[in-house]
């Protein structure tokens, strides 16, 4: 009952705002732990792609994965960076530290999970603001590359969020987005907005095989960690949010019916 009610309002744009803004909000507000980083599902690179060989935990390597292989599908040495949707911040410091851009901003809407990773990533030429990914408090023009990772699902307009993509990009410069929809037709429907977004798609791929590895890979470490930061009586909750093994989320991906997809936009010179 509670979670076709969930299912029917997800339909509607502010209901989708405030179930994003909220359930961030607690988990950076509740689960404060200065040692877990990212909240992605987690990348294993195909066999064409050389493993960046630097992640240090397991729990930690495949979130890392997902920004490497997303990142280093354009040049970001010297390039004004902006994240929309950084989460506890783990990729921004990631990509400032490894691939050296002049400056990287990470935005988030929860202002928890910005106050949480401006406190746990000090490192030159990284800050992260609180703000929305349909109003970007960015001039026009004014940064080389959009990073967006697993977050415009949750978004009230994806549509909105494109736009202010296009419009904060120089000319020329790179949207790197990867993302889940939780049907064929949705993501068919998410490709559609990218298309009329005005940027240019130079590539697609369907990754969800390669989620489904990670998510399998890092589940032992994973729910070590839900049994250790997380309350007993919420667990089963946590587990089904962090899509372990058998969870819903890793069950529907495995099987096909959910897509998991990585594009690489640009906006013309
Ligand atoms: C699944 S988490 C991913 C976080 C991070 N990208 C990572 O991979 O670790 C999604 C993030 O998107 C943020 N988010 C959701 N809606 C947003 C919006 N409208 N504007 C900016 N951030 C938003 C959430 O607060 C959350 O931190």
């Amino acid at each position: 009952m509670i979670t076709t009610s969930i299912r029917l309002l997800k339909g509607y744009p502010w209901f989708k705002r405030l179930n994003a803004k909220i359930t961030y909000e607690i988990l950076s507000r509740y689960i404060r732990s200065s040692d877990w980083h990212f909240m992605n599902y987690g990348y294993t690179p195909k066999s064409c792609e050389n493993e960046n060989g630097i992640c240090p935990t397991t729990l930690q390597r495949f979130p890392m994965q997902m920004y490497h292989y997303l990142a280093t599908k354009v040049p970001i040495e010297g390039k004004v960076i902006l994240e929309v949707g950084s989460g506890r911040g783990g990729g921004a410091r990631y990509i400032t530290q490894s691939l050296k851009p002049s400056s990287y901003t990470g935005m988030d809407i929860a202002s928890n999970a910005v106050k949480l990773a401006n406190k746990i990533h000090v490192v030159p030429n990284l800050n992260f603001i609180q703000g929305s990914a349909e109003s970007i408090p960015f001039a026009d023009n004014s940064v080389d590359v959009v990073i967006n990772v697993e977050s415009c699902h949750g978004y009230g307009s994806v549509p909105k969020f494109l736009s202010e993509a296009h419009r904060v990009l120089t000319p020329g410069g790179h949207l790197l987005l990867v993302d889940f929809r939780n049907s064929e037709e949705n993501m068919r429907i998410f490709k559609e907005q990218l298309k009329e977004s005005g940027l240019e798609c130079i590539e697609e791929e369907n990754i969800s095989e390669n989620v489904v590895a990670a998510i399998e890979a890092e589940d032992h470490s994973k729910n070590e960690m839900i049994r250790k930061l997380v309350p007993e009586r919420w667990r089963n909750l946590f587990c089904q949010f962090a899509g372990t093994v058998g969870s819903p989320f890793y069950e529907t991906l495995r099987s096909g019916s959910r897509k998991y997809y990585r594009f690489v936009l640009r906006k013309a010179a």
